[in-house]
């Protein structure tokens, strides 16, 4: 971040307080212990249920900083935290683009906040996706491509580079502010088997100690599944899925980006039981061949194209 500079940004962002953290502030405010809970709010049971559907309270709040248009919106939250409002909740870890933890909403597409510049997404006032009476969110004008073009100095008179509407990725229960719980997609990644499962004969020395153990495969093999191997698992993807979005229909393109990764890996021998685990009525079958996935995967991967080919190499065997 710029230490001073002339222009400014402006973020509005979703903000949300789940109804049990509400409840435990004003529990101490009153005096009394959070440890005096009978039972945890997170518990078991019906619980989980409230779990997928957080209560609590919404608001959008609107903070104004200076910022250069080469600045990342990442760097304007951590700015943000550091001088305005420490309360403000967001995930991110490397920064760069290579852990996958900072996956929101901007403007109404899911993206990373640390590859997200200024100069890309800020949008002069009233240029923002307006959602109709009926909730729908219209989308004509709301990716980067579209955004207002921001070079170093430009800005209204006022010195704004604009706005940039921030919410946590959709598709997922909001967990704070712009953090949304994406254990659902890790878990149905978890559930499909994402490691190598590789027979081998176990090389031994002339001493009988343990060797290098080796799967040779040429670079044809490896240019099969390499791209998919550069998946993040930040859920961007997932959040532009229609089908995936806020139920249990469809497992995900993430899931199955991670399923194909492997079934495409000559060195693995589950090939077959993988493509059965996913020749499913919420596997390949949901895919509704949408290709909203493909628009905004930061690492490159056609995530459309790799679901067409995994749901054909699946009804083909
Ligand atoms: S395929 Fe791309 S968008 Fe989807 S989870 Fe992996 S890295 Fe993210
Ligand atoms: S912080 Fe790691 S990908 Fe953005």
């Amino acid at each position: 971040m710029a230490e001073a500079n002339n222009t400014t940004v402006t973020l509005q962002v979703h903000r949300f307080t789940p109804r049990a953290e509400r409840a435990e502030r004003a529990e101490r405010a009153r005096g009394g212990s959070p440890f005096a809970r009978k039972s945890s709010p997170f518990g078991g049971g019906s619980d989980s249920a409230a779990r997928r559907r957080p209560r609590g309270k919404q608001w959008v709040q609107e903070y104004t900083i200076p910022a250069r248009p080469e600045d990342t919106v990442l760097d304007c939250l951590l700015a943000i935290k550091r001088t305005m409002d420490p309360t403000l909740a967001f995930r991110y870890s490397c920064g760069h683009g290579m852990c996958g933890s900072d996956a929101v909403s901007i403007n109404g597409t899911p993206t990373l906040l640390c590859t997200a510049s200024i100069r890309d997404w800020a949008k002069q006032p009233g240029t923002l996706p307006q959602v109709d009476d009926e909730g729908f969110r219209h989308i004509g004008d709301e990716t980067a491509d579209d955004a207002t073009d921001i070079e170093a100095g430009d800005s209204a008179n006022d010195g704004s580079l604009g706005v940039i509407e921030l919410a946590p990725l959709p598709g997922f229960p909001p967990q704070r502010d712009l953090i949304a719980d994406i254990d659902p997609m890790l878990n149905q990644i978890r559930k499909l088997t994402p490691y190598l499962e590789a027979d081998g004969v176990l090389a031994t020395t002339s001493e009988g100690k343990v060797d290098v153990f080796e799967y040779l495969q040429h670079p044809d093999q490896l240019a099969k599944y390499e791209m998919l191997s550069n998946c993040i698992a930040c859920g961007v993807c997932e959040g532009s899925c229609p089908v995936f979005a806020g139920g249990d229909a469809f497992i995900g393109p993430a899931a199955l980006i991670w399923s194909s990764r492997f079934i495409n890996d000559s060195r693995d021998n589950k090939a077959m039981d993988r493509m059965d685990d996913i020749d499913t009525a919420d596997g390949v079958a949901a895919c509704q061949s949408v290709r909203a996935c493909s628009r905004h995967c930061p690492r490159g991967i056609d995530v459309g194209e790799e679901m067409w080919q995994i749901v054909a190499k699946v009804r083909e065997r």
